[in-house]
């Protein structure tokens, strides 16, 4: 008999998650029945947005709130291992919300799936990377909302992170001037050495975060591409040019708190500069995917845009490196690789 090990929210995260919010628990595989496949999963997609709905109360039009006691919902990469349903064959490459777990069973319609390769030659993790959400996001933000032209200066927070380490790059490509924020030194390092970025700043060591921007930033910004929210995106607003652009792709400030934090103080200046301010939802767009995979991937095979993983092994791995995301020890994209 198989034995899937899942992890179960053990407890709602207070502030920042923690490895005891976590725990992995191992079950049985039920018998599949008619129209169901079982999936081995052999990557698990950690993405920092899910924090939110851990929390109480939390559900919206997206997903249901998390339950303590429940396994906790993700995104996996898996291959069908037993099929009772025609249109999923065996050796079939899905990638599948469901929960962070080894095995999953799925009826091909509930669980918002993906067949991969979808025609696009790349190492697997990429499709929950540079290829996934989060490569996908930046595309979009940037091209979509922020129009960035060549010679504009971009901003980007959560800089060393999944979404950030891509827009900036994609940045440089545009023959924009990339400017990354990020919380050490070592990352801001690493920015400009391995990616390309022009400057960075680190927000963790900013006696005024908005001059540091400026400095970044001599001509002013003209695309922000905010990952983050709170303060940094109230920095970033102080240092706008006219007619600039605010891509709204996420708020981890926001995640920890149970009540909403104050808005920016300074939302004026998006008037007197004629700016704008947009959310971005990367699942708007499914129907521009494979239009943008390929241009992402002939970039990558072009040298010019990096896959940037950070990849552990083993289910128990998977509840520490969530945490590790909020902590700010993940350089790109975090994956647990379950199996081969
Ligand atoms: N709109 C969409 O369709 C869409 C799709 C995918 C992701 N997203 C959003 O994109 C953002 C990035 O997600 P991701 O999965 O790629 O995560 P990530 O950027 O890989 O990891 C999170 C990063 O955020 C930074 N961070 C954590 N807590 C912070 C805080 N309190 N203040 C400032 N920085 C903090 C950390 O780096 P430091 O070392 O710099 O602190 C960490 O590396 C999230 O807001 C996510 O929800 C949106």
């Amino acid at each position: 008999m198989k034995l899937n090990r899942q992890v179960l929210l053990e407890s709602r995260p207070v502030g920042t998650p923690a490895e005891n919010n976590f725990k992995v628990v191992g079950t049985p595989v039920r018998e599949i029945a008619d129209g169901e496949v079982l999936i081995k999963n052999l990557y698990v997609s950690l993405d920092a947005g899910f924090r939110n709905w851990m929390k109480e109360g939390s559900g919206d039009h997206i997903l249901p709130a998390m339950a303590v006691g429940e396994p906790v919902m993700g995104l996996t990469l898996g291959r069908v291992v037993e099929s009772k349903n025609l249109k999923l064959p065996l050796g079939d490459l899905l990638m599948i919300r469901v929960y962070w777990e080894e095995y999953s069973i799925s009826n091909g319609v509930d669980d918002w799936f993906v067949h991969l390769p979808n025609g696009i030659d790349a190492p697997l993790s990429y499709y929950l990377g540079i290829l996934g959400d989060t490569g996908l996001s930046a595309y979009f933000g940037l091209t979509d909302i922020g129009k960035l032209q060549p010679g504009e200066t971009l901003l980007v927070s959560g800089a060393g992170g999944a979404v950030g380490s891509v827009a900036g790059q994609i940045g440089k490509i545009f023959g924009a001037r990339s400017v990354g924020i990020a919380g050490s030194d070592d990352k801001c390092q690493r920015l400009i050495a391995e990616l390309g970025f022009d400057a960075a700043v680190n927000y963790r060591d900013a006696d005024d975060l908005s001059s540091a921007i400026g400095d970044a930033c001599p001509k002013g910004v003209d695309v922000y591409f905010d990952n983050i929210g709170g303060p940094l995106l109230e920095a970033a607003i102080n240092n706008i040019n006219e007619k600039a652009r605010i891509i709204l792709c996420g708020a981890i400030t926001d995640y920890h708190l149970d009540e909403p934090a104050p808005g920016p103080n300074n939302l004026f200046n998006l008037s007197k500069n004629v700016a704008t301010m947009t959310g971005l939802m990367c699942h708007h767009q499914t129907d521009r995917y494979d239009e943008a995979r390929h241009q992402i991937m002939e970039w990558v095979e072009s040298g010019q845009l990096r896959s940037i993983e950070y990849m552990s092994e083993g289910i128990y791995r998977v509840g520490p490196a969530f945490c590790e995301m909020f902590q700010g020890k993940n350089f790109g994209k975090t994956i647990v690789k379950l199996a081969e």
